[in-house]
């Protein structure tokens, strides 16, 4: 694996895919295993965890899965701007649905924290989050997911979904802003 070049920033490799890969696994096997008589619905938040979300819901083999999608934005550049947008909302009812938030990376939690929100408005039987990842010392609002693939620390990352600017989401691994 080599670095990476995206406006003008130089990434270096940080999660190899068969370590995501391993995780996804790992995440599947315990959402499967406490979701096994549930007829869960699978929430994507766009665009980030699409790619994270596509793997796991197969992975995880359920029966009576569901998948519904919503998209946020709150990222500009390797910064969050602080404040989320919603692009698409929900267009489905989760009245008494058992609701798995399916997110790429948990930051400040501001995006997290607003779903969870909305989605208690229409009094759903159960909300957990899985994330594939998660930075603790950014944490501001909220709580940490139910499900972590990976904690790492307050890096700017991109690949496997995660993108700069809309771009490296097509990367099979996960790489990491080069510092100095
Ligand atoms: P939060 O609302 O601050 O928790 O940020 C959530 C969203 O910001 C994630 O779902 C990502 O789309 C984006 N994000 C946060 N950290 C990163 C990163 O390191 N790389 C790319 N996108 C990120
Ligand atoms: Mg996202």
């Amino acid at each position: 694996m080599e670095e990476v070049t995206y406006q003008g920033m130089t990434f270096e490799p940080y999660i190899r895919r068969e370590e995501i890969a391993k995780q996804v696994h790992r995440l599947a096997q315990e959402i499967k295993r406490d979701y096994a008589n549930e007829n869960p619905l699978f929430l994507c938040v766009l665009n980030g965890s699409f790619i994270f979300a596509a793997d796991l819901f197969r992975a995880c083999g359920l029966h009576d899965a569901e998948i519904a999608f919503i998209r946020f934005k709150s990222y500009e550049g390797t910064q969050s701007t602080g404040k989320v947008k919603e692009i698409m909302g929900l267009d489905i009812d989760v009245t008494g649905r058992n609701v798995l938030i399916v997110e790429d990376i948990i930051d400040s939690g501001i995006t997290a924290a607003q779903l969870r929100k909305e989605l208690d408005k229409q009094n759903p039987k159960s909300v957990k989050m899985v994330s594939l990842l998660f930075k603790p010392e950014a944490l501001t609002v909220g709580k940490a997911p139910e499900y972590v693939g990976f904690e790492i620390p307050c890096k700017f990352i991109l690949g496997y979904g995660l993108d700069i600017d809309e771009l490296a989401r097509n990367l099979p691994d996960i790489y990491v802003l080069k510092e100095g």
